[in-house]
């Protein structure tokens, strides 16, 4: 019998309890998942790509079918060289749809065998996203139930080096507004 293989890509900058709702769901319907992170020097990630995969290893350790990778180029391109079938994405809500849907026939018109399978999570992780576990994380806000323990544990791990850094001494030879200056750019 055919064994039908997907890749779940993104960028998993931190994973939240969203992204592991949806590799579970995704993990019963699948005979294997590979979780792929993008490696994109573009953008400038919070957590390097080797905490990440860490992180999703922790994560997706439970699960027989489920493995972890990382990637660049097009996802298609990706999918094709680990024989996968389908890309799954997860959809919250109407507002990710459109966005979903441009990449999802754009992906079809790179590459016609690959599938791309929406999937739902949970109701209550509708309005998760990295980007706000960042945010809020990074203000002070609790993040609680949002992600797992020991992706909370590394958030704030890197949130207390980032401030020790912000509150240190300005460098030798820069006023203290230069020093606060150059201390926030970091941060960034
Ligand atoms: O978690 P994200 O950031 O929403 O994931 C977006 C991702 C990685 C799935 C998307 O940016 C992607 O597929 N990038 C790889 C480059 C590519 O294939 N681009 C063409 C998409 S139509």
């Amino acid at each position: 019998m055919k064994r039908i293989k997907a890749i779940y890509p993104g960028s998993f900058d931190p994973p939240t309890n969203g992204h592991l709702d949806l590799i579970e769901r995704g993990s019963k319907i699948f005979d294997e998942l590979v979780v792929a992170i993008l490696r994109n020097p573009e953008k400038d990630p919070l957590f390097s790509l080797a905490d990440r995969r860490k992180m999703l290893e922790a994560m997706t350790a439970g699960f027989d079918n489920v493995s972890v990778d990382t990637f660049d180029g097009l996802t298609v391109d990706y999918a094709l060289r680990v024989e996968a079938h389908a890309i799954v994405r997860g959809i919250r809500a109407i507002s990710d749809y459109e966005y979903e849907l441009q990449m999802a026939l754009m992906n079809r018109k790179l590459q016609p065998d690959v599938e791309t399978v929406f999937m739902l999570p949970a109701e209550q992780y509708s309005y998760l996203s990295s980007r706000l576990v960042r945010e809020i994380a990074q203000l002070g806000g609790s993040i609680k139930g949002l992600v797992p323990e020991l992706v909370e544990r590394k958030l704030r791990e890197k949130i207390d080096v980032a401030h020790k850094f912000a509150n240190s001494e300005p460098p030798e030879g820069t006023t203290p507004s230069e020093g606060k200056k150059k201390s926030r750019k970091k941060k960034a």
